[in-house]
């Protein structure tokens, strides 16, 4: 791959901001500080936010018929939980803006199949038995191109794991103005990756992701947790036989103990520097309780505030049906327009 960026001319429109959670249900601690505090923290910015629940990325692995669209009003109500406010920020379900697909398809016929063999989110979720995965799972990446560059998106908070993703949507975009003679069409994103949690680890064993596939329900806390599964989840947390480290202490060597630290730091919005020189020398003992009651007072007001939308599905419905009219007010001329750089035949 080439990065576009060091010939392509600048792209010259407003900024916005873009992201998606899957609505593949179970949101969890990394979901929430990797991406939710992040959107909510970029919401008075000064760019519009445009936050989706990715269903059609949903449906790249099986999915219920009958659960899908509660677990699409489950995201939606984290997004609100979480402090996002639809009247500023637009919230919709990727599959109700049809041009999320249309541009997907032009984009799958700009992406290079050599660029999508090395993406290592599928060799990771096919396994063993690629040949049985969707094709959908393979282009998955395409069509997150397609999400950001419908929206001409300037800036994409993730988490640290869709970074390639976000790489390859750089390609996509630099080659389509490229190839269509269009300089600066198409903005080159980037990736918003910041803060101290944007690769939260699970909490069984610090060298793998916190993740909703992960087979024990102890590696991760889930933002359905109540207060007590939250704090038994932290005490029982995977640590080491030494103490809290001092600050500048290097902790390459101690993973799950650097990520209880990069969660305290995130959720309580201080440096990992200042969490370090307050419990430096002291026991996990004094360390895990701070956490699990930071951890809960953090949460549980985002989750009571998800129960209680989640009571209320007309409520949920009602921001869905509006932020998808005024994304496919953005959306619908973009996809016009693209329709016409291709030369696709027009009335
Ligand atoms: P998804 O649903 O897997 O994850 C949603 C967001 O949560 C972040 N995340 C984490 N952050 C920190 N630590 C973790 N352990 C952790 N696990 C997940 C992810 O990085 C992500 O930001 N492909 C996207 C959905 C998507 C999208 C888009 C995102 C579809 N189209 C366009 C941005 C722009 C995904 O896998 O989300």
């Amino acid at each position: 791959m080439t990065d576009a960026s060091a010939t392509a001319p600048a792209y010259t429109g407003p900024r916005r901001i873009l992201s998606g959670i899957q609505a593949s249900g179970a949101l969890h601690l990394g979901n929430y500080l990797g991406a939710l505090k992040r959107f909510t923290a970029l919401q008075d910015s000064g760019a519009p936010c445009f936050l989706f629940v990715a269903d059609l990325h949903a449906i790249t692995v099986w999915q219920d018929p009958a659960l899908l669209a509660a677990q699409t009003r489950e995201i939606a109500a984290a997004y609100i939980a979480s402090g996002l406010d639809p009247a500023k920020s637009t919230i919709f379900p990727q599959s109700a803006v049809r041009a999320h697909a249309e541009l997907a398809w032009i984009l799958n016929c700009v992406a290079r199949l050599g660029w999508l063999d090395r993406m290592t989110q599928f060799k990771e979720k096919s396994g063993k038995h690629k040949e049985r995965a969707s094709v959908g799972l393979y282009t998955y990446p395409v069509l997150q191109a397609a999400d950001i560059l419908l929206y001409k998106a300037t800036e994409v908070p993730v988490g640290e794991d869709q970074k390639q993703h976000l790489e390859l949507t750089r390609d996509i975009a630099g080659k389509f103005n490229t190839d269509f003679n269009a300089p600066g069409y198409f903005p080159l994103p980037e990736p918003l990756i910041q803060g101290p949690a944007t690769r939260v680890m699970s909490l069984r064993d610090g060298a793998a992701k916190m993740s909703k596939s992960d087979p024990s329900d102890q590696s991760r806390i889930n933002l359905t947790d109540d207060a007590d599964t939250i704090a038994s989840k932290i005490r029982k947390s995977k640590t080491d036989m030494g103490v809290m480290p001092e600050p500048g202490e290097g902790l390459d060597d101690r993973p799950e103990v650097k990520n209880l630290i990069a969660i305290y730091a995130a959720l309580s919005d201080r440096t990992r520097e200042e969490i370090t020189a307050e419990f430096a020398g002291q026991g996990f003992g004094a360390f895990k309780p701070a956490l699990a009651d930071l951890a809960v007072s953090s949460l549980a007001p985002v989750t009571a505030e998800m129960r209680r939308l989640m009571d209320d599905p007309a409520e949920i419905d009602r921001v869905l049906r509006d932020g998808a009219e005024r994304a496919a007010g953005i959306a619908d001329p973009v996809i016009a327009e693209v329709k016409k750089i291709v030369g696709f035949w027009q009335a």
